[in-house]
Formats: structure tokens, C-alpha cells, sequence
């Protein structure tokens, strides 16, 4: 699905430039369910910003899907976005003047679906993530979790094959976060590959592989408890979480 060869990125600075990406190599297949990891700085953002096509690189090579990823212009790199990928911020960048079914719908808006068939797709969005009962709510209306919630739905409701989350769980406490979390692995285990940046332990664990970068470079790949170096994916801790989430709704009306 994402294939990136010895791939540099670097920012212009006034009188130099900024190295950041450095000879990544990488292979993401269809469906899996990765967590990128690093110190504040190492590079995950822009990493993340080029496999969405936000931003360019320097050198090396991008697959995306099949398809070489070289220097295309922004109506292409646009249209690739809205057919292929789905985004998700730790921001959660939801219009606030707008209640959470148009939050969902605003994709099909630019795709010049009709209101009446866009708003109805968006309702069902809202409930795959147990959020029907809260259409007509405003963004400040809504938890944290919630509004992510929606932000999900939005990501979802042009059915992408990638869902790229960058600390999606950033803003949200601990519990919150598992919620969320499990959201995101429901969405993946039908068959969307799944990218999340984050910094949370308790996040990567609950991926099936965390990739590791440091200044820029892949220092670890594998499988969390490889990766993490101890065989304890799912803390103590946090086993009522998992267990509370699994009979609440956002999780289990997402099977279908
Ligand atoms: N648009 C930009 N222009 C210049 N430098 C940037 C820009 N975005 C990020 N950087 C720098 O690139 C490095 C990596 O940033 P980033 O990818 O955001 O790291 P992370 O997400 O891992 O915290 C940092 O030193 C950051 O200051
Ligand atoms: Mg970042």
C-alpha cells in the first residue's frame, strides 16, 4: 500500500536546510495497523505529512497504492487525497459553526454529493462510531472523545484505504484515549490501513507494529513487545478500559 526508498525530505532554512527525513526505507502492506513513534522532533509529523501528500520530498521514491508519487501537481496530489486517504489530528479540526452530521459531510460537500444523500451517509458514519444520538450537536457540545469521534466519521465517510492519525489521542486523558483507540482498531479490522503517530505507550501497544524513528532514521520496527523490548502490550492498568469500551457502543456497531 505505501512504499517509500531510501526517501530524504528536508525544509529550506534562511541560509541553509533542514535535514529531517534521512533515507527512510519502508513498506507498509494493505490493512495493517502501524504506530510511529519518536522523541518530539525526530520527524513523525513530516513523515506523515508526505505519505498524505501534504507535503513533497527531495529525493528517493513514494509508492502510494500502486502509484509513483513524484513531483505531481497539487490538483493530483488533491484528487489522490479525497479518493485514497483519510486524516486525523490531535486538533480534531472540526468547523465549530457546524453541528457533527455536517462535520461528517463535509467531504461529499466537495465531492458535490447532494445535501439530502451526503447528510444521510453522515448519520450512518455518526452511528458506526456511536455517535448517532449526537448529529445536531455542536462541536463545544462534545466531549473530547466525542469530537474525535467525529472527526473519525469524517475520515471514513469517503471510504479511503489509508487512515493517516497524527497523535489523534493527544488531547484526550488516558481512558478517553483507549476509547478512541479502539474506535480505530474496529475501522482497521475492516481492511483500512491504519497510521498512527503517537507517543503514548499504551497507544502503540495496542497496534500489531511500531516503527521507531530517531533523528529522522528508522531505529526499530516490529512489533510493540519487540520493539518495546518487554512482553507486556496491554498494561494492567488500563484492562478495565479495554474491557468497559468492548460492551459500549462506539466499538461494536462498527463490525459491519
Ligand atoms: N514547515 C517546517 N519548516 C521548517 N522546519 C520544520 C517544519 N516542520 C517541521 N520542522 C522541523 O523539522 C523537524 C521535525 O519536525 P516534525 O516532523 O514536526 O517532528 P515530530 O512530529 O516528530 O515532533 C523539527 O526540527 C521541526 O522543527
Ligand atoms: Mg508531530
Amino acid at each position: 500500500m505505501i512504499r517509500l526508498t531510501r526517501l530524504n525530505k528536508s525544509y529550506p532554512m534562511a541560509s541553509s536546510k533542514l535535514h529531517v527525513l534521512k533515507g527512510i526505507d519502508l513498506s507498509i502492506a494493505p490493512g495493517e495497523l502501524v504506530a510511529i513513534m519518536g522523541a518530539s522532533g525526530s520527524g513523525k509529523s513530516t513523515l506523515l505529512n508526505v505519505l498524505g501528500l501534504l507535503d513533497g520530498y527531495d529525493d528517493g521514491d513514494y509508492h502510494l497504492d500502486g502509484q509513483r508519487i513524484g513531483q505531481m501537481s497539487e490538483t493530483k496530489a488533491a484528487g489522490l487525497r479525497a479518493s485514497l486517504l483519510g486524516f486525523v489530528f490531535q486538533s480534531f479540526n472540526l468547523i465549530p459553526f457546524k453541528t457533527a452530521v455536517e462535520n461528517v459531510a463535509l467531504p461529499l460537500y466537495y465531492q458535490e454529493v447532494p445535501r439530502r444523500k451526503r447528510n444521510k451517509l453522515a448519520e450512518e458514519y455518526l452511528d458506526r462510531v456511536g455517535l448517532a444520538d449526537r448529529a445536531g450537536h455542536l462541536p463545544r457540545e462534545l466531549s473530547g472523545g466525542q469530537q474525535q469521534r467525529v472527526a473519525i466519521a469524517r475520515a471514513l465517510i469517503s471510504n479511503p484505504k489509508v487512515i493517516l492519525a497524527d497523535e489523534p489521542t493527544g488531547a484526550l486523558d488516558s481512558q478517553t484515549s483507549l476509547e478512541v483507540m479502539e474506535v480505530l482498531r474496529e475501522i482497521n479490522a475492516t481492511g483500512v490501513t491504519l497510521l498512527i503517530v503517537t507517543h503514548e505507550r499504551e497507544v502503540a501497544a495496542r497496534t500489531r507494529r511500531v516503527i521507531r524513528l530517531r533523528d529522522g532514521r528508522i531505529e526499530g520496527d516490529g512489533p510493540p513487545e519487540t520493539v518495546f523490548g518487554t512482553a507486556s502490550p496491554a498494561p494492567a492498568a488500563f484492562a478495565h478500559v479495554v474491557a468497559s469500551t468492548s460492551d459500549s457502543a462506539p466499538a461494536a456497531v462498527l463490525a459491519t
